[in-house]
């Protein structure tokens, strides 16, 4: 039988599924998985996710080569070096680095999937090697949009209508919440940057002047890697899997 694929809008309704058994995906489109692609593709040796500020600033003042960086509402968190922007993090800088890493929405996802069997991050920088693990797996999914400070939004649920878009067959659904986001994506997908721009969290960041953060968070496949959570010297950490 064909494993099960469901998609959960937003954190306050994850106490709806069983974690158990499910591959979930955290997808924080704007900004934290976007930038958690381009950091990883770039070289970083792990991200740390971490839930609060100040627990990022010690972690980053103990571990060698790391640095600390994400955001409190969209804005770079005070005490932390640098920011949640996938387009900060050039090779040159983050090779080899590792990345301790706190965000309003995202790493705080994270942590409340840490009963799910696996974790990886989605976004579509990366859709591509999310789709192809997901098919390789045949194992049960579920979707998980990171969402503004729990209230729906509309970038998340287009990942997730992305992926379904793409791999659907290969699963079998009977959620609502996928069908919507299937059919919000197949509205959206010609001009994903041009549909997008009319969002809540597109005009709390445009106020920012983040706009060219979020056209290059639109880009597919442009850092096609899997992300995974594992665990790493007693801590979980997000790094590309070794082939
Ligand atoms: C988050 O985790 O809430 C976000 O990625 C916010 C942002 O930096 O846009």
């Amino acid at each position: 039988m064909k494993p099960i694929l469901e998609t959960c809008f937003s954190p306050s309704l994850l106490h709806l599924y069983d974690l158990n058994d499910r591959i979930v995906v955290i997808i924080d489109v704007f900004r934290a998985t976007s930038t958690m692609a381009a950091v990883l593709h770039h070289g970083a040796h792990a991200i740390l996710p971490v839930a609060d500020v100040d627990e990022c600033i010690r972690l980053g003042q103990e571990i060698p080569n790391s640095i600390t960086a994400g955001e409190r509402d969209g804005k770079v968190a005070p005490g932390l070096q640098y920011g949640n922007s996938p387009l900060e993090y050039p090779r040159e800088f983050i090779e080899g680095k590792t990345m301790v890493l706190t965000t309003t929405n995202g790493t705080r996802l994270l942590h409340q999937c840490h009963s799910a069997e696996q974790i990886i991050t989605g976004s579509f920088l990366n859709l591509g090697a999310v789709c192809d693990y997901l098919i390789q797996q045949q194992k049960n999914v579920l979707l998980a949009c990171a969402s503004w400070k729990d209230r729906y939004n509309l970038e998340d649920s287009l990942f997730a209508g992305a992926v379904y878009d793409q791999i659907g067959m290969h699963f079998r659904m009977n959620c609502d919440s996928t069908r919507a986001a299937a059919h919000l994506y197949r509205q959206a997908k010609s001009d994903l940057y041009g549909f997008i721009q009319d969002s809540s969290h597109f005009h709390r960041l445009s106020a920012y002047g983040l706009q060219y953060d979020m056209e290059y968070c639109c880009k597919v496949d442009q850092h096609n890697v899997l992300i995974q959570l594992q665990e790493e010297n007693g801590q979980s950490v997000l790094k590309v899997p070794a082939v």
